[in-house]
């Protein structure tokens, strides 16, 4: 008989060497944050997460089936790592205007555009290496760039997004191998770069031949105010822009895309291939057939109607229930608003308080990529509906009167 093994795995697997970048990369905040959210009765604003009941259930439901009917098997076979022929075409018109022409062989389809983040960290990013982003940025982009030991170099914000007037001196300076930004509704503030800066980031950008990377999930959900042209629109081929349908049809899906001159887009599908050989083929194919029918159209509609009303209650809200000198952003789209307390508070050390009060958020520190942000929070506000946001608001007002 083979005796039971009866090794600690603890102890085993504690000696294991690991390579640098196990160390290095954190456990999401965001993340762990989720769990303690999800207690009975507390009502969550941290989370980036969609309504789950405004997702196009029976449409899915249908778009699965003519899957199935129109596409047969290979829609559960491997297929392209660049993506499925037909998503790609439908993607190149869809993101061609007048002002600028996409093809399809300037498209890669990827495993939510959080694999696109990764894949340009295994394209551009090594031991060093700087990126030039907004302060703050979106923490999952740092999380999937410290995995490439990359370093950061930070431009303030302001209500128009990036200070360009400060990004000349640092590309001298630091030599940035790419410019990330979040330019529609960021993540985490909901802050929008304006038409001007964007001139001016590309201009910088062309002159010192620095891609510029378009993060763009939100670009779709404006609720209020004139559309801005895109990076991409404005920059052509110094701009790599990343889309996805996660927050447009459903994350669960995890297809969204990368769009980038046909002369790199060969390097991320190479580069990309050892990750995954192919996005999920069958879940294109339902993303294929869900739009094809003009069915995200309608969608967005539906979602822009419902977000507007839920961004307008928590503001609302906000300017009743939270004392003089708390601070918030008022975006004109997106899922995020972004709260400044008085400096003499830590967001961090208010957490625990509030979520003993029914309440939780995410505190902004993890966003900034050099450090700073103690008293700055992010707020959703897609996934809680009108009653909660109204309820949760009241809550994190009575918190903040009692420490302020
Ligand atoms: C700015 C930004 N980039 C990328 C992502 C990742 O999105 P996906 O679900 O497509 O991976 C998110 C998700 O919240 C985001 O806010």
């Amino acid at each position: 008989m083979v005796p039971p093994i009866t090794n600690d795995i603890e102890n085993i697997v504690s000696s294991w060497q690991l390579a640098e970048r196990a160390y290095l990369v954190k456990a999401n905040i965001i993340r762990e944050i989720l769990k303690i959210s999800q207690r009975p009765n507390t009502i969550s604003f941290a989370g980036g997460l969609p309504a789950p009941e405004l997702f196009p259930l029976e449409q899915i439901k249908a778009a699965c089936g003519r899957v199935i009917d129109n596409h047969g098997a290979p829609a559960l076979q491997y297929s392209l790592s660049l993506g499925i022929p037909l998503l790609r075409k439908w993607l190149a018109k869809r993101l061609s205007s007048e002002k600028l022409l996409i093809s399809e062989e300037e498209i890669l389809i990827t495993s939510g555009s959080q694999q696109g983040l990764d894949v340009i960290g295994r394209v551009f990013l090594e031991k060093g290496a700087v990126v030039l982003c907004e302060n703050p940025t979106y923490l999952g982009a740092l999380q999937a760039f410290n995995a490439y030991q990359a370093e950061y170099v930070t431009v303030d914000m302001d209500d128009e997004g990036m200070i360009t007037k400060q990004v000349e001196e640092k590309i001298k300076k630091y030599k940035p191998r790419i410019i990330y930004s979040v330019p529609n509704f960021q993540n985490p503030t909901g802050i929008t770069l304006s038409e001007n800066r964007r001139f001016e980031l590309v201009e910088l950008a062309r002159k010192y031949n620095v891609p510029i990377i378009d993060d763009n999930p939100y670009g779709e959900l404006r609720y209020e105010g004139k559309d801005v042209p895109s990076l991409k629109t404005i920059g052509g081929d110094i701009v790599i822009q990343l889309g996805t349908f996660s927050k447009i049809i459903s994350p669960g899906l995890r297809i969204a895309w990368l769009t980038a001159n046909k002369d790199i887009i060969g390097t991320f599908e190479r580069l990309k291939q050892g990750t995954d050989l192919h996005t999920n083929t069958f879940a294109q194919y339902v993303v294929y057939e869900f739009v094809r029918t003009g069915a995200l159209e309608t969608h967005l509609r539906k979602l822009i109607v419902s977000y507007a009303e839920r961004r307008n209650i928590m503001i609302e809200e906000m300017e009743k229930h939270f004392p003089e000198g708390v601070k918030f952003t008022r975006p004109e789209g997106g899922l995020f608003l972004w709260i400044e307390l008085p400096e003499k508070l830590s967001a961090t050390d208010l957490l625990s308080k509030a979520v003993d009060n029914g309440v939780a958020y995410v505190p902004g520190y993890p966003f900034f990529a050099q450090g700073g942000g103690h008293n700055t929070m992010r707020l959703n506000f897609s996934n809680a509906n009108p009653e909660k946001i109204r309820e949760g608001i009241k809550r994190l007002g009575k918190v903040f009167k009692k420490h302020i």
